[in-house]
């Protein structure tokens, strides 16, 4: 960072915020590969969008096919994942925007990295569904697919999935219909996003 003198915009995040009359967080779900982050991230952002809040979604598989395309499911290469998406996450809140990010964030130390990097803004949920169920689903064929050695690093077959133990909110889709995590999500984020 030698010879890097950051630029001080004239424009203030708050100001950013205040124009499209919210605050800005991230909601970042967490959890294996089909336990039902995407489609909860998507739900989410078509509730805010309806009550009139401006925001975009972040997932796993398509920012894997721009952005983190030259990354694979190292341990290295995952770490570098979280770390670039935390960083376009702290510029969409600098923008003033209600980030949504979903990727399976398998490792406690890149949960770490969202916080220091976004701090308070972030809200962490996890999607809590057991392996079974999930390698039930198999809506894309990828536990087949692991299970059958052709995918290393597979999350939750053949590398681990670290468990949040202090999420701001847990979801088990196995327990409770969509439409109510969903409900439990914006009540619990509606007071932080209002512009009071
Ligand atoms: S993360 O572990 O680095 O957070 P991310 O959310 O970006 O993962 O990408 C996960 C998606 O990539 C999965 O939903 C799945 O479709 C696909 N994928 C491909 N290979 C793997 C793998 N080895 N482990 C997990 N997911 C994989």
């Amino acid at each position: 960072m030698s010879n890097i003198i950051p630029h001080k915009y004239e424009i203030s995040v708050s100001e950013r915020a205040s124009l499209k009359g919210q605050k800005p967080i991230a909601v970042w779900f967490s959890g294996l590969s089909g336990s039902g982050k995407s489609t909860l991230a998507n739900l989410l952002e078509k509730k805010l969008f309806s009550e009139g809040f401006h925001t975009y979604t972040l997932d796993g598989d398509n920012m894997r096919c721009g952005l983190n395309r030259d990354l694979g499911f190292d341990q290295e290469s995952r770490n570098e994942n979280i770390r670039r998406i935390a960083e376009v996450c702290k510029l969409f809140l600098d923008s003033g925007l209600i980030v949504i990010a979903a990727f399976i964030t398998p490792k406690k130390i890149d949960r770490n990295i969202i916080k220091s990097t976004l701090g308070d803004a972030c809200i962490e949920i996890f999607v809590d569904t057991p392996i079974e169920i999930c390698e039930k689903r198999d809506v894309k064929g990828l536990y087949k697919k692991a299970r059958q050695g052709e995918i290393r690093n597979f999350t939750g077959v053949t590398c681990e999935f670290e468990k949040p133990t202090a999420p701001d909110l847990h979801v088990e889709t196995q327990k409770e219909e969509i439409e109510e995590s969903i409900r439990r999500i914006f009540q619990y984020i509606h007071d932080r996003i209002i512009e009071k």
